[in-house]
């Protein structure tokens, strides 16, 4: 029996990060021809065979998400239709992963949604990065890989010589996160209380824990309007805190979110690339770190069938 061929191919959400995987891995990107007809319709066709290969297919939900995500399954199921042997979805941002619950009578579960949308499809597969809950992964009846961006995180600012330095969560739900890289960065933690009176909007209240005169490392999940980072940046400079930084996974920043940024009290946003962020909305307090090699290996270790656990060190 031969062995089967790995195959990686791109959707058009994020083509610098399936490039970037792909020169780690040693392969090319295979070819898609991906077309929009006049009314929006998408089509997808894969120009080689992909009978009997291990297919990864790498799309991004940040923007556009209905459309990015409508893709995707259209790819997935023309590459199971050639009969390829398993496709593998590696969506670095899992797109409607705040809607995981019903919060009051209804709502949908729209994370559920996407989770049976992906396995209907035919993916066999997920890989993703540092989900909002973790939980999500239960949606799913096939294997879910849950990459972090901590370790990056973590070397990023270890390298950075903070003064009694403090990990700050935005929010309750972001504390088991926060930990952890308090954790790694030896650091005391500190929480504030947010309250959502609205979707997207974000109103701070209080902080537990110690934060004047210290550097403080905001660590969340998402910035999408950046209410919840500035506001947070900025009672933490009300309490006297020293150099405000923020590592965040997912930078969607929508609207004029990176122009607030750089007015905001933060020093720092410290972002990866499993979004695209455009080169307008790259301001001087933004840093991109990237996840390309990360993934890369992530692929190639699923691909030999090894360990991914020390990926998380
Ligand atoms: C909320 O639970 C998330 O972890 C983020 O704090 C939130 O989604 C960020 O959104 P925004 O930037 O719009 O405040």
């Amino acid at each position: 029996m031969g062995q089967r061929c790995l195959a990686l191919y791109s959707g058009t959400s994020n083509r610098e990060l399936a490039e970037e995987v792909a020169k780690y891995l040693g392969v090319e990107l295979g070819e898609i021809e991906i077309r929009r007809f006049s009314d929006g319709e998408i089509y997808a066709r894969i120009a080689k065979s992909v009978r009997g290969a291990e297919v990864y297919v790498i799309q991004s939900l940040g923007s556009k998400v209905n459309e990015y995500f409508m893709e995707l399954l259209i790819i997935i199921d023309a590459l199971k239709r050639a009969s390829a042997d398993e496709v593998t979805a590696v969506i670095p941002y899992y797109a409607y992963a705040r809607q995981d619950r019903k919060t009051k009578s209804r709502e949908p579960i729209s994370a559920k949604l996407i989770a049976n949308l992906l396995t209907v499809a035919g993916a066999s597969r997920v890989v993703t990065m540092d989900l909002h809950a973790g939980q999500i992964q239960g949606f799913f009846d096939i294997p879910v890989d849950n990459l972090s961006a901590l370790p990056l995180f973590t070397r990023y600012f270890q390298d950075k010589n903070l003064k009694n330095p403090v990990v700050v969560s935005p929010d309750i739900g972001g504390v088991t996160r926060a930990r952890a890289l308090a954790d790694r960065l030896h650091t005391p933690l500190a929480i504030i209380y947010k309250r959502r009176p609205a979707p997207e909007v974000a109103e701070v209240e209080e902080i537990i824990g110690e934060v004047e005169g210290r550097d403080v490392i905001i660590c969340d999940d998402i910035v999408t309007t950046g209410n919840t980072l500035f506001s947070a940046a900025k009672l933490l400079k009300l309490k006297g805190a020293r150099d405000i930084y923020a590592a965040v996974t997912h930078g969607i920043l929508t609207n004029d979110a990176h122009k607030k940024l750089q007015e905001s009290e933060i020093k720092e946003l410290v972002v990866t690339n499993t979004i695209p962020i455009p080169l307008e909305k790259r301001v001087p307090k933004l840093t991109i770190i990237s996840i390309g090699n990360l993934l890369g290996e992530a692929i190639k270790r699923i691909s030999n069938k090894d360990s991914l656990s020390s990926l998380f060190d």
